[in-house]
């Protein structure tokens, strides 16, 4: 078979690395690179750095409004696919790239794969939530990374060409794990820091970074830490920084952008993470690292498990309490995969479609009012077991079943 991927963020080059490695074994692959992140911190390091193949198709559209962004992703994609008739799409994540990629294909009624299928924060304030759920509406296969994602997705009637693969951002941890320790020997003291006495910290998502009072509350909860704190930091969050005039105090390192390599092994050797990122603090619960997430919710609530993660929004008390909570004590089983997902996604696309099918069930319940709605937290895991809430309330039959 032959599948365009198309990826044009950060993170969906990380999700790309396992992917194409394993489709290629199989299949033929065309990469589009939608230029959704153009600094070369953000893309061109973590092309070199995975060694992904060079893209067939760079389409350099750049930062603008969500719909111009979107829209000349779309006209742009939609070229590409015209030319080049794939008999399937691969999309990844949650980003513009992602929702532009699945709609240009799905007008052409080219089929569409989704990978990281099935994930939900349940706040349709978040452009990625928007992306996230017309996304899997117009897919044919999606590919969830948990038994969660697949129930969530179940929910909106979404039943057919849906699969369990595992998470492919453990594919690559995996991979990069037994060199994280080495490495930190001479990353952290270039960096001035030592083993378990600092903070690692991102921020950037537009609740967080574009109301200056919520940037700089964020900020005062890092100044009052009693580590210090690393924060390789995102360009649109510099920009707001600068923009606003905030200060940042002497014990806020602030760094570029973090390769994969350096990321992980400052995650593994913190002793919190605190983000607003979603990849993020999933990487910080695999690698046993108490993570303080700056939100409100998270469409991976497998990591609020004893407490690894909290979610405490942008309230400064919030999270430095958070941010000195003692360490968990249960144990860290998790479900995102034996890391072989990409490895499942390349074999399973070995059946595929000869045109666009809806991944939605001829079931009644496609038609029920659950379809995009928020789910009540006690239906978040399987058998009425209860998660977590927003006020950092731990919950638990899923911890007291995962630690036995
Ligand atoms: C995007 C994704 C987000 C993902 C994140 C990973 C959407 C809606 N958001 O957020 O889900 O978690 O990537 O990092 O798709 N900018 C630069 N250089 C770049 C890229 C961006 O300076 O290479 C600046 C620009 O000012 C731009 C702003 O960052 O306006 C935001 O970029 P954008 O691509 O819109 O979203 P991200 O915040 O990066």
């Amino acid at each position: 078979m032959r599948f365009v991927s198309i990826v044009g963020t950060r993170p969906q080059f990380i999700k790309l690395a396992p992917v194409s490695q394993a489709l290629r074994q199989w299949h033929t692959e065309v990469i589009i690179h939608t230029g959704q992140h153009y600094d070369d911190h953000l893309s061109h390091t973590f092309f070199q750095e995975l060694a992904l193949p060079t893209p067939d198709y760079s389409l350099n559209i750049g930062s603008a409004s969500h719909g111009v962004q979107t829209g000349r992703m779309l006209a742009a994609i939609e070229e590409v696919l015209i030319k080049e008739q794939p008999d399937g799409v691969i999309v990844f994540g949650d980003t513009n790239t992602t929702l532009a990629g699945a709609l240009a294909a799905s007008k052409l009624h080219i089929p569409v794969a989704h990978v990281e299928s099935g994930l939900r924060s349940y706040n349709r304030a978040m452009p990625e939530e928007i992306n996230r759920v017309l996304t899997d509406h117009i897919s044919s296969r999606l590919f969830c990374p948990t038994e969660n994602a697949r129930m969530q997705a179940a929910r909106e009637g979404l039943t057919q060409g849906v699969e369990v693969v595992g998470d492919v951002m453990y594919d690559v941890l995996l991979q990069l794990q037994p060199r994280l320790s080495e490495h930190a020997r001479t990353l952290l003291p270039g960096l001035r820091v030592e083993q378990d006495q600092y903070i690692i910290t991102t921020v950037h998502r537009p609740v967080n970074t574009d109301d200056p009072d919520a940037l700089r509350r964020i900020l005062q909860a890092f100044e009052r830490c009693e580590l210090p704190v690393l924060f390789p930091i995102h360009p649109r969050t510099r920009k707001m920084i600068q923009q606003y005039s905030i200060h940042c105090s002497d014990s806020i390192h602030l760094l570029d952008p973090l390769g994969l390599l350096d990321m992980l092994t400052l995650v593994q050797g913190a002793r919190r993470v605190a983000t607003d990122s979603g990849g993020l603090q999933k990487e910080a619960f695999l690698l046993a690292t108490p993570c303080v997430t700056m939100r409100e919710e998270t469409e991976w609530p497998e990591t609020l498990i004893g407490d690894w993660n909290v979610l405490v929004g942008n309230n400064s008390a919030a999270i430095l309490q958070a941010l000195h909570r003692p360490d968990p004590l249960s144990l860290r089983e998790h479900p995102f995969g034996d890391g072989k997902a990409a490895q499942k996604i390349a074999l399973s696309l070995c059946s595929w479609p000869s045109s666009a099918e809806p991944a939605l069930a001829n079931n009644p319940i496609s038609n029920s009012i659950h379809v995009g709605l928020p789910v009540h937290p006690a239906d978040l895991s399987a058998n009425g077991q209860t998660t977590h809430s927003a006020n950092g309330q731990t919950i638990n039959s899923l911890n007291r079943s995962m630690n036995g």
